[in-house]
Protein backbone atom coordinates (compact mmCIF):
# COMPACT_ATOMS: atom_id res chain seq x y z
CA UNK A 1 0.00 0.00 0.00
CA UNK A 2 0.87 3.53 -0.76
CA UNK A 3 1.49 6.16 1.89
CA UNK A 4 0.44 9.53 1.68
CA UNK A 5 1.02 11.73 4.29
CA UNK A 6 -1.06 14.35 3.16
CA UNK A 7 -3.45 15.28 0.50
CA UNK A 8 -2.80 16.09 -2.31
CA UNK A 9 -3.60 19.39 -4.41
CA UNK A 10 -6.38 18.99 -6.60
CA UNK A 11 -7.03 21.11 -10.02
CA UNK A 12 -10.05 20.65 -12.57
CA UNK A 13 -9.69 20.71 -16.18
CA UNK A 14 -12.53 21.29 -18.31
CA UNK A 15 -12.36 20.52 -21.97
CA UNK A 16 -14.25 22.10 -24.80
CA UNK A 17 -13.49 20.38 -27.96
CA UNK A 18 -14.86 22.42 -30.93
CA UNK A 19 -12.65 24.60 -33.60
CA UNK A 20 -13.89 26.52 -36.26
CA UNK A 21 -11.91 24.11 -38.38
CA UNK A 22 -9.08 21.85 -37.16
CA UNK A 23 -5.32 23.16 -38.02
CA UNK A 24 -3.05 20.33 -39.98
CA UNK A 25 -0.53 20.02 -37.18
CA UNK A 26 -3.03 19.49 -34.31
CA UNK A 27 -3.55 15.98 -32.85
CA UNK A 28 -5.67 17.56 -29.39
CA UNK A 29 -8.93 16.39 -29.31
CA UNK A 30 -10.66 18.55 -31.44
CA UNK A 31 -13.76 18.64 -33.83
CA UNK A 32 -14.09 20.81 -36.60
CA UNK A 33 -17.82 22.56 -36.04
CA UNK A 34 -20.17 20.63 -38.61
CA UNK A 35 -23.13 22.55 -37.38
CA UNK A 36 -24.46 24.58 -34.90
CA UNK A 37 -22.40 24.17 -31.23
CA UNK A 38 -24.83 22.38 -28.92
CA UNK A 39 -23.45 24.28 -26.03
CA UNK A 40 -26.29 24.07 -23.82
CA UNK A 41 -26.68 20.24 -24.42
CA UNK A 42 -22.57 20.09 -23.69
CA UNK A 43 -22.72 22.76 -20.58
CA UNK A 44 -25.54 20.43 -19.17
CA UNK A 45 -23.23 17.10 -19.27
CA UNK A 46 -20.20 19.47 -17.59
CA UNK A 47 -22.56 19.87 -14.92
CA UNK A 48 -24.04 16.30 -14.59
CA UNK A 49 -20.58 14.66 -14.96
CA UNK A 50 -18.73 17.06 -12.25
CA UNK A 51 -21.91 15.92 -9.84
CA UNK A 52 -20.66 12.19 -10.95
CA UNK A 53 -17.60 12.85 -9.91
CA UNK A 54 -17.99 14.81 -6.63
CA UNK A 55 -16.63 12.31 -4.11
CA UNK A 56 -13.15 11.90 -5.88
CA UNK A 57 -12.49 15.74 -4.91
CA UNK A 58 -12.64 14.14 -0.97
CA UNK A 59 -13.69 17.79 0.16
CA UNK A 60 -10.22 18.91 -0.91
CA UNK A 61 -10.74 22.57 -1.97
CA UNK A 62 -9.67 23.07 -5.73
CA UNK A 63 -6.40 25.31 -6.54
CA UNK A 64 -7.37 25.72 -10.04
CA UNK A 65 -9.78 25.44 -13.18
CA UNK A 66 -8.46 25.62 -16.83
CA UNK A 67 -10.99 25.44 -19.82
CA UNK A 68 -8.95 24.13 -22.59
CA UNK A 69 -9.88 22.83 -25.86
CA UNK A 70 -10.49 22.59 -28.72
CA UNK A 71 -11.71 26.16 -28.87
CA UNK A 72 -13.33 27.85 -25.48
CA UNK A 73 -13.30 30.98 -26.69
CA UNK A 74 -16.28 29.82 -28.84
CA UNK A 75 -18.55 29.16 -26.17
CA UNK A 76 -20.00 31.98 -24.55
CA UNK A 77 -19.47 34.21 -21.38
CA UNK A 78 -22.88 32.55 -20.14
CA UNK A 79 -22.08 29.10 -20.69
CA UNK A 80 -18.74 29.59 -18.88
CA UNK A 81 -20.79 31.48 -15.82
CA UNK A 82 -23.12 28.71 -15.46
CA UNK A 83 -20.29 25.99 -15.50
CA UNK A 84 -18.16 28.01 -13.25
CA UNK A 85 -21.40 28.97 -11.22
CA UNK A 86 -22.16 25.07 -10.74
CA UNK A 87 -18.50 24.28 -9.52
CA UNK A 88 -18.28 26.83 -7.10
CA UNK A 89 -22.37 26.08 -5.49
CA UNK A 90 -20.66 21.93 -5.05
CA UNK A 91 -17.19 22.41 -4.28
CA UNK A 92 -14.89 24.57 -2.21
CA UNK A 93 -12.98 26.87 -4.89
CA UNK A 94 -9.54 28.32 -3.34
CA UNK A 95 -10.28 32.27 -2.66
CA UNK A 96 -6.85 32.72 -4.58
CA UNK A 97 -7.27 29.99 -7.69
CA UNK A 98 -6.29 30.32 -11.02
CA UNK A 99 -9.35 30.06 -13.22
CA UNK A 100 -8.04 30.04 -17.44
CA UNK A 101 -9.50 29.83 -20.51
CA UNK A 102 -7.93 29.57 -23.85
CA UNK A 103 -8.75 31.66 -27.15
CA UNK A 104 -8.23 31.99 -30.69
CA UNK A 105 -7.92 35.54 -31.55
CA UNK A 106 -9.83 34.03 -34.68
CA UNK A 107 -13.29 33.79 -32.66
CA UNK A 108 -13.34 37.38 -31.11
CA UNK A 109 -16.11 38.36 -32.82
CA UNK A 110 -18.18 35.50 -31.10
CA UNK A 111 -16.75 35.97 -28.16
CA UNK A 112 -17.27 38.23 -24.96
CA UNK A 113 -13.79 38.77 -23.49
CA UNK A 114 -15.23 41.14 -20.74
CA UNK A 115 -17.70 38.48 -20.41
CA UNK A 116 -15.47 35.73 -19.69
CA UNK A 117 -13.77 38.25 -16.91
CA UNK A 118 -16.61 38.94 -15.42
CA UNK A 119 -17.88 34.89 -15.45
CA UNK A 120 -14.81 34.35 -13.20
CA UNK A 121 -11.98 33.77 -15.90
CA UNK A 122 -8.85 35.33 -14.34
CA UNK A 123 -6.34 34.00 -17.11
CA UNK A 124 -6.51 34.13 -20.42
CA UNK A 125 -4.39 31.67 -22.56
CA UNK A 126 -4.28 33.27 -26.01
CA UNK A 127 -3.29 30.28 -29.30
CA UNK A 128 -0.95 32.94 -31.73
CA UNK A 129 1.50 30.65 -33.38
CA UNK A 130 3.01 33.40 -35.11
CA UNK A 131 2.61 37.35 -36.22
CA UNK A 132 3.42 36.50 -39.70
CA UNK A 133 0.55 36.09 -42.35
CA UNK A 134 2.19 33.46 -44.85
CA UNK A 135 3.16 31.43 -41.80
CA UNK A 136 -0.40 31.46 -40.69
CA UNK A 137 -2.01 30.57 -43.48
CA UNK A 138 0.20 27.43 -43.48
CA UNK A 139 -0.65 26.25 -40.34
CA UNK A 140 -4.26 26.74 -41.50
CA UNK A 141 -4.88 29.27 -38.65
CA UNK A 142 -8.29 31.32 -39.05
CA UNK A 143 -6.72 34.57 -37.81
CA UNK A 144 -3.84 36.74 -39.76
CA UNK A 145 -1.33 38.54 -37.36
CA UNK A 146 -3.47 41.76 -37.31
CA UNK A 147 -6.43 39.91 -35.69
CA UNK A 148 -4.24 38.25 -33.16
CA UNK A 149 -2.63 41.92 -32.27
CA UNK A 150 -6.08 42.61 -32.29
CA UNK A 151 -7.24 40.06 -29.90
CA UNK A 152 -4.68 40.62 -27.33
CA UNK A 153 -5.57 44.21 -27.29
CA UNK A 154 -8.97 43.75 -27.00
CA UNK A 155 -8.21 40.68 -24.20
CA UNK A 156 -5.67 43.47 -22.46
CA UNK A 157 -8.84 46.00 -22.41
CA UNK A 158 -11.46 43.43 -20.91
CA UNK A 159 -9.11 43.64 -18.10
CA UNK A 160 -7.09 40.39 -18.54
CA UNK A 161 -3.82 41.76 -16.97
CA UNK A 162 -2.93 37.96 -16.43
CA UNK A 163 -2.57 36.36 -19.53
CA UNK A 164 -0.61 33.96 -21.77
CA UNK A 165 0.66 33.76 -25.29
CA UNK A 166 0.74 30.41 -27.49
CA UNK A 167 3.85 30.66 -30.38
CA UNK A 168 5.24 28.49 -32.60
CA UNK A 169 9.09 28.04 -33.39
CA UNK A 170 10.13 25.45 -36.39
CA UNK A 171 7.81 26.64 -38.81
CA UNK A 172 7.73 25.46 -42.28
CA UNK A 173 10.43 27.53 -43.96
CA UNK A 174 10.47 29.13 -40.98
CA UNK A 175 14.28 31.43 -40.88
CA UNK A 176 15.99 32.93 -37.72
CA UNK A 177 15.04 36.35 -37.92
CA UNK A 178 11.25 35.29 -38.56
CA UNK A 179 11.57 33.18 -35.51
CA UNK A 180 12.87 35.88 -33.05
CA UNK A 181 10.13 38.60 -35.11
CA UNK A 182 7.19 36.42 -33.59
CA UNK A 183 8.88 36.66 -29.83
CA UNK A 184 9.57 40.28 -30.15
CA UNK A 185 6.36 40.68 -31.41
CA UNK A 186 4.11 38.90 -28.75
CA UNK A 187 6.52 40.25 -26.13
CA UNK A 188 6.38 44.06 -26.86
CA UNK A 189 2.32 42.76 -25.33
CA UNK A 190 4.06 42.29 -22.22
CA UNK A 191 2.39 38.61 -21.07
CA UNK A 192 2.83 37.68 -18.01
CA UNK A 193 3.19 34.41 -19.29
CA UNK A 194 5.13 32.88 -22.51
CA UNK A 195 4.63 29.12 -24.04
CA UNK A 196 6.74 28.67 -26.61
CA UNK A 197 6.66 25.53 -28.32
CA UNK A 198 8.38 23.51 -31.07
CA UNK A 199 6.15 22.45 -34.29
CA UNK A 200 5.92 18.50 -33.36
CA UNK A 201 4.47 16.40 -36.74
CA UNK A 202 2.31 14.26 -34.79
CA UNK A 203 0.58 11.06 -36.65
CA UNK A 204 -3.09 11.70 -37.22
CA UNK A 205 -2.61 15.17 -38.54
CA UNK A 206 -2.39 16.40 -42.05
CA UNK A 207 1.02 17.55 -42.07
CA UNK A 208 2.14 14.08 -40.89
CA UNK A 209 0.56 12.84 -43.95
CA UNK A 210 1.93 15.87 -46.14
CA UNK A 211 4.72 16.44 -44.17
CA UNK A 212 6.15 20.18 -45.10
CA UNK A 213 10.07 21.51 -45.16
CA UNK A 214 10.84 22.14 -42.10
CA UNK A 215 14.29 23.69 -40.56
CA UNK A 216 17.17 22.17 -40.42
CA UNK A 217 17.89 20.51 -36.64
CA UNK A 218 21.06 23.33 -36.56
CA UNK A 219 18.63 26.04 -37.29
CA UNK A 220 16.17 24.94 -35.11
CA UNK A 221 19.23 25.00 -32.14
CA UNK A 222 20.01 28.33 -33.23
CA UNK A 223 16.34 29.54 -32.56
CA UNK A 224 16.31 28.14 -29.25
CA UNK A 225 19.53 29.82 -28.21
CA UNK A 226 18.30 32.95 -29.14
CA UNK A 227 15.07 33.04 -28.47
CA UNK A 228 15.74 31.64 -24.98
CA UNK A 229 18.57 34.77 -24.61
CA UNK A 230 16.20 37.03 -25.30
CA UNK A 231 13.70 36.04 -22.96
CA UNK A 232 15.72 35.96 -20.35
CA UNK A 233 17.11 39.72 -21.29
CA UNK A 234 13.44 40.91 -21.23
CA UNK A 235 12.76 39.04 -17.51
CA UNK A 236 10.81 35.70 -18.73
CA UNK A 237 12.37 32.85 -16.95
CA UNK A 238 12.20 29.66 -17.99
CA UNK A 239 10.57 27.23 -15.90
CA UNK A 240 9.57 24.57 -17.75
CA UNK A 241 10.43 23.03 -21.25
CA UNK A 242 8.00 25.20 -23.08
CA UNK A 243 6.90 27.99 -20.01
CA UNK A 244 8.40 30.80 -19.46
CA UNK A 245 7.01 33.39 -17.11
CA UNK A 246 7.42 36.70 -15.13
CA UNK A 247 8.16 36.51 -11.33
CA UNK A 248 5.18 35.06 -9.46
CA UNK A 249 3.08 34.54 -12.97
CA UNK A 250 4.05 30.85 -13.30
CA UNK A 251 0.81 28.61 -14.47
CA UNK A 252 -0.20 27.31 -11.34
CA UNK A 253 -2.35 24.70 -12.93
CA UNK A 254 0.45 23.19 -15.07
CA UNK A 255 2.43 23.33 -12.54
CA UNK A 256 0.28 20.62 -10.51
CA UNK A 257 0.51 18.42 -13.21
CA UNK A 258 4.34 18.87 -13.39
CA UNK A 259 4.62 17.96 -9.91
CA UNK A 260 2.45 15.48 -10.22
CA UNK A 261 -0.38 16.85 -8.16
CA UNK A 262 -4.25 15.56 -8.52
CA UNK A 263 -6.25 16.46 -11.34
CA UNK A 264 -9.77 16.04 -12.02
CA UNK A 265 -10.89 16.19 -16.04
CA UNK A 266 -14.10 16.82 -17.51
CA UNK A 267 -15.66 16.93 -20.79
CA UNK A 268 -15.26 15.01 -24.22
CA UNK A 269 -11.53 12.95 -24.02
CA UNK A 270 -10.47 14.81 -20.70
CA UNK A 271 -8.03 12.81 -18.53
CA UNK A 272 -8.21 12.58 -14.62
CA UNK A 273 -5.51 11.71 -11.80
CA UNK A 274 -6.87 10.77 -8.36
CA UNK A 275 -4.95 9.78 -5.59
CA UNK A 276 -7.51 8.07 -3.07
CA UNK A 277 -5.40 9.26 0.52
CA UNK A 278 -7.12 6.46 2.65
CA UNK A 279 -6.52 3.23 0.65
CA UNK A 280 -3.70 4.64 -0.73
CA UNK A 281 -4.03 4.21 -3.74
CA UNK A 282 -3.87 6.14 -7.16
CA UNK A 283 -6.02 6.00 -10.53
CA UNK A 284 -6.68 6.98 -14.19
CA UNK A 285 -9.71 7.27 -15.78
CA UNK A 286 -10.10 8.87 -19.85
CA UNK A 287 -13.69 10.03 -20.45
CA UNK A 288 -14.89 8.86 -24.04
CA UNK A 289 -13.16 10.95 -26.84
CA UNK A 290 -16.19 12.10 -29.50
CA UNK A 291 -18.10 14.54 -28.03
CA UNK A 292 -21.36 12.79 -29.80
CA UNK A 293 -20.58 10.03 -27.34
CA UNK A 294 -19.94 12.64 -24.52
CA UNK A 295 -23.70 13.76 -24.97
CA UNK A 296 -24.85 10.45 -24.37
CA UNK A 297 -25.34 9.90 -20.95
CA UNK A 298 -25.22 6.28 -20.54
CA UNK A 299 -21.53 6.26 -22.40
CA UNK A 300 -20.44 9.17 -20.56
CA UNK A 301 -21.66 7.81 -17.32
CA UNK A 302 -20.01 4.34 -17.84
CA UNK A 303 -16.07 6.18 -17.16
CA UNK A 304 -14.10 3.64 -15.27
CA UNK A 305 -11.27 4.33 -12.78
CA UNK A 306 -8.32 2.34 -13.57
CA UNK A 307 -5.40 1.85 -10.72
CA UNK A 308 -1.91 2.90 -10.94
CA UNK A 309 0.57 -0.07 -10.78
CA UNK A 310 3.08 0.88 -7.85
CA UNK A 311 5.72 -0.07 -10.58
CA UNK A 312 4.89 2.51 -13.14
CA UNK A 313 4.53 5.83 -10.49
CA UNK A 314 7.91 6.30 -10.28
CA UNK A 315 8.53 6.80 -13.78
CA UNK A 316 5.30 8.98 -13.80
CA UNK A 317 6.52 11.22 -11.53
CA UNK A 318 9.64 11.75 -12.93
CA UNK A 319 8.13 11.97 -16.69
CA UNK A 320 6.55 15.13 -15.10
CA UNK A 321 9.21 16.60 -12.82
CA UNK A 322 12.35 16.56 -14.57
CA UNK A 323 10.51 18.88 -16.80
CA UNK A 324 10.68 21.30 -14.41
CA UNK A 325 13.93 23.68 -15.24
CA UNK A 326 14.32 23.84 -11.10
CA UNK A 327 13.43 20.01 -10.28
CA UNK A 328 11.54 19.80 -7.16
CA UNK A 329 12.62 18.59 -3.61
CA UNK A 330 13.16 15.27 -3.10
CA UNK A 331 10.22 14.82 -0.28
CA UNK A 332 7.47 15.73 -3.34
CA UNK A 333 8.56 12.29 -4.84
CA UNK A 334 7.24 10.61 -1.48
CA UNK A 335 4.39 13.26 -0.85
CA UNK A 336 3.68 12.65 -4.65
CA UNK A 337 3.70 8.34 -5.34
CA UNK A 338 3.13 7.60 -1.96
CA UNK A 339 6.68 5.45 -2.07
CA UNK A 340 9.06 5.59 0.19
CA UNK A 341 12.40 7.36 -1.57
CA UNK A 342 14.46 4.07 -0.53
CA UNK A 343 12.58 2.50 -3.50
CA UNK A 344 14.48 4.83 -6.21
CA UNK A 345 17.34 5.25 -4.13
CA UNK A 346 19.42 2.92 -7.06
CA UNK A 347 17.87 4.19 -9.66
CA UNK A 348 18.77 7.55 -8.34
CA UNK A 349 22.68 6.91 -7.91
CA UNK A 350 22.86 5.16 -11.30
CA UNK A 351 21.48 9.06 -13.38
CA UNK A 352 24.04 10.91 -11.02
CA UNK A 353 26.62 8.68 -11.85
CA UNK A 354 26.08 9.56 -15.85
CA UNK A 355 25.70 12.99 -14.62
CA UNK A 356 21.87 13.67 -15.87
CA UNK A 357 20.62 14.42 -12.46
CA UNK A 358 22.03 17.38 -10.48
CA UNK A 359 24.12 15.98 -7.17
CA UNK A 360 22.32 17.72 -4.36
CA UNK A 361 20.32 14.34 -2.73
CA UNK A 362 17.94 16.46 -1.51
CA UNK A 363 17.05 17.97 -4.94
CA UNK A 364 15.48 16.19 -8.11
CA UNK A 365 16.41 18.31 -10.91
CA UNK A 366 17.93 17.45 -14.52
CA UNK A 367 21.52 18.68 -15.13
CA UNK A 368 22.49 20.29 -18.01
CA UNK A 369 23.15 17.10 -20.34
CA UNK A 370 20.00 15.64 -18.70
CA UNK A 371 17.99 18.34 -19.76
CA UNK A 372 19.78 17.71 -23.25
CA UNK A 373 18.63 13.38 -23.30
CA UNK A 374 15.51 13.94 -20.84
CA UNK A 375 14.20 10.54 -22.83
CA UNK A 376 17.34 8.56 -21.40
CA UNK A 377 17.08 10.00 -18.02
CA UNK A 378 13.28 9.37 -17.27
CA UNK A 379 13.78 5.89 -19.45
CA UNK A 380 16.30 5.00 -16.25
CA UNK A 381 12.93 5.42 -13.80
CA UNK A 382 10.61 2.94 -16.43
C1 LIG B 1 -4.71 22.86 -27.23
S1 LIG B 1 -3.95 24.09 -28.15
C2 LIG B 1 -5.24 25.24 -27.75
C3 LIG B 1 -5.14 26.64 -28.24
C4 LIG B 1 -6.22 27.11 -29.19
N1 LIG B 1 -7.09 26.07 -29.58
C5 LIG B 1 -5.56 27.65 -30.41
O1 LIG B 1 -4.99 26.86 -31.16
O2 LIG B 1 -5.60 28.86 -30.60
C6 LIG B 1 -2.56 24.64 -27.16
C7 LIG B 1 -1.30 25.00 -27.90
O3 LIG B 1 -0.54 23.86 -28.24
C8 LIG B 1 0.36 24.21 -29.27
N2 LIG B 1 0.41 23.11 -30.24
C9 LIG B 1 -0.62 22.43 -30.77
N3 LIG B 1 -0.18 21.48 -31.62
C10 LIG B 1 1.18 21.57 -31.65
C11 LIG B 1 2.22 20.88 -32.34
N4 LIG B 1 1.95 19.89 -33.21
N5 LIG B 1 3.50 21.25 -32.09
C12 LIG B 1 3.79 22.22 -31.21
N6 LIG B 1 2.85 22.91 -30.54
C13 LIG B 1 1.56 22.60 -30.75
C14 LIG B 1 -0.16 25.49 -29.91
O4 LIG B 1 0.73 26.55 -29.61
C15 LIG B 1 -1.49 25.70 -29.21
O5 LIG B 1 -1.80 27.05 -29.04
S1 LIG C 1 -7.54 25.84 -33.01
FE1 LIG C 1 -6.15 24.93 -31.45
S2 LIG C 1 -7.18 23.07 -30.71
FE2 LIG C 1 -8.27 23.76 -32.58
S3 LIG C 1 -7.36 22.54 -34.20
FE3 LIG C 1 -6.20 24.47 -34.10
S4 LIG C 1 -4.46 24.09 -32.64
FE4 LIG C 1 -5.97 22.42 -32.40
Amino acid sequence: MLIFNKPLPLSLYIHLPWCVRKCPYCDFNSHEIKADLPQELYVNAICDEFIQQLPLLNNRPVKSIFFGGGTPSLFSAHSIANILDHIAAHCSLDANAEITLEANPGTIDQTNFAGFRTAGINRLSLGIQSFNDDKLKILGRIHDGENAREGIRIAKKAGFSNFNLDIMYGLPQQTLAEAMHDIESALSFAPTHFSWYQLTIEPNTLFYKQRPVLPVDDLIWDMQCAGQEKLQQLGYKQYEVSAYARADHECLHNRNYWEFGDYLGIGAGAHSKITDHDKGEVWRAQQVRHPKDYLDASKRRAIEMKNVAEKDLAFEFMLNALRLTDGVAMHLFSERTGLAASAISHLLQQARERDLLVKDEKWLCASELGKKFLNDLTGIFL
